[in-house]
């Protein structure tokens, strides 16, 4: 497949959708040709592109490529490659599935589809002596799935941990640096293209659930599915919280954590208090950055764009790069799930804990909440209490706790009468707990 006279090696391509992705895959192509022809010894034309109306105007590509019947593309015996990026389970699952079956390779960025059903697909990639390929569906521009494929293979990984939502990065980035409203960074975040088509994807953590669950399993070489990963979101996460952080010298990120506890996983993503001074505070905006802890290696950050229609169609066109010049699929090509490993449960595991709470701003109410947490053993570290009108505001930070007990305490606390609002803890990272 690798020859070097790019004129008589063409490769023909299917791309499934034209939005922020799709639109810039296409273009980088054309504009990046020269190149990728260089480094591939083939020539690439995207032949053509699945859209859903084609009657809708579009500038970039000519209009007989466009059509909306995928049997156009699959039935086409001179395109090789399919480039799935509709998103969502269904009809994507589908176009993949009958394009391995005939044999095509395929690019895909669907983190949610890979995280829910990625092991059949890749068990049909084998089968049918193809590949499917994934690098945008985790980081976007960053390329750690290759680095954990090929780069780590010998790492003895232990954690691998970070920011890998950038829809959230950058609300809670805008929030905290310019004071922005929610709503506003968000409208901003879709304005960029950085947010799913449905952005509860990204605000509720489930789009960064799904990426963890990807990473998670190549890291551990175990099957994990977005099933597995307990995930809390932004949704909670107030101006007023960001505020204290602040004073607090700390910084809020929404973290994704695949970590070894002895022959154990455990996989999760939540909203995290990190100190300033910590490499991940200082990624801000639609930038990711995943850490690979490993016996072997210490540890490794890998860090850049995490989301945007140019940014991940580079990763799409790598993967393009890394089909034609390696047609070869073997076991870690599509990521072999060659172990079981069982489970590490949430709540055995030990962290800090921030909490604000509005309390009634009457004497005794400190020290009922106070026995409540000792009663489960949970340690308060400091506790400032503000005057917040009606009420005070009790801001509270906790010992390293394991976190049933913590969750025990809370349960009781938000029965207290004295207790005025909806408990919401955060994690704060940094000091002593299990990542360090
Ligand atoms: P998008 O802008 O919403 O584009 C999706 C495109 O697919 C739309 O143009 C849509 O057409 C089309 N489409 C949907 N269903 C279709 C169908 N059944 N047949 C034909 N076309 C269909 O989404 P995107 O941001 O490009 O994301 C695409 C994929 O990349 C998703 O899996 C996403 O998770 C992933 N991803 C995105 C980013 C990012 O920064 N945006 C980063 C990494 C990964 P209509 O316009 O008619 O709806
Ligand atoms: N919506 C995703 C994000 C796109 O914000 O990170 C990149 O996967």
């Amino acid at each position: 497949m690798a020859s070097t006279d790019s004129s008589t090696n063409k490769i023909s391509i299917g791309l499934l959708g034209f939005g922020t992705v799709g639109s810039n895959v296409y273009n980088l192509i054309k504009d990046q040709g020269l190149e990728i022809a260089q480094a591939t010894g083939a020539s690439i034309e995207i032949k053509k592109i699945l859209v859903r109306d084609i009657a809708v105007p579009r500038q970039d590509a000519p209009p007989e490529i466009f059509t909306d019947n995928f049997e156009d593309i699959l039935d086409d015996p001179d395109i090789s490659i399919v480039i799935e990026l509709i998103g969502g389970l269904e009809p994507a699952f589908d176009y993949i599935t009958s394009s391995l079956e005939n044999g095509k390779a395929v690019v895909t960025a669907n983190k949610q589809l890979l995280s829910q059903r990625g092991f059949h697909l890749f068990k049909l990639a084998r089968e049918k002596n193809t590949q499917i390929k994934f690098e945008a569906s985790v980081a976007g521009a960053i390329p750690v799935i290759k680095v954990l494929r090929e780069s780590m293979v010998a790492a003895d990984l232990t954690s691998v941990y970070g920011i890998v939502n950038g829809t959230t990065n950058y609300i809670l980035s805008e929030m905290s640096r310019t004071g922005a409203k929610y709503r506003d960074a968000l409208a901003n975040a879709q304005e960029w293209g950085y947010a799913e088509s449905d952005p509860t994807e990204d605000i509720t953590g489930k789009d960064a659930a799904a990426k963890m669950a990807i990473l998670a399993s190549i890291a551990f070489h175990t099957a994990v599915s977005l099933d597995d990963v307990a995930c809390i979101g932004i949704e909670h996460v107030s101006s007023t919280d960001i505020s204290y952080a602040r004073n607090l010298d700390l910084t809020i990120k929404l973290l994704g954590v695949a970590k070894l506890y002895g022959n154990k996983i455990n996989v999760r993503v939540y909203p995290a208090l990190i100190k300033k001074d910590h490499p991940l505070a200082t990624v801000s905006g639609a930038y990711n950055a995943v850490f690979l802890k490993g016996n072997s290696i210490d540890e490794i950050m890998l860090s850049g764009p995490g989301a945007g229609g140019i940014e991940t169609a580079s990763a799409v066109v790598s993967d393009l790069v890394s089909i034609i010049v390696r047609r070869e699929p073997g076991a870690h090509e599509n990521v072999a799930a060659w172990r079981e490993m069982e489970f590490y449960p949430d709540d055995e595991v030990i962290s800090k804990f921030y909490l604000r709470l509005e309390v009634k701003d009457e004497p005794g109410v400190l020290a009922t909440i106070a026995k409540v947490f000792g009663d489960h053993n949970v340690s308060v570290e400091s506790v400032i209490q503000k005057d917040s009108g009606a009420h005070a505001e009790l801001v509270m930070v906790f010992h390293a706790v394991r976190e049933a007990s913590f969750r025990a305490a809370l349960e009781k606390i938000a029965e207290l009468s004295e207790v005025k609002s909806q408990p919401w803890p955060i994690r704060v990272e940094g000091n002593g707990n299990e990542q360090q």
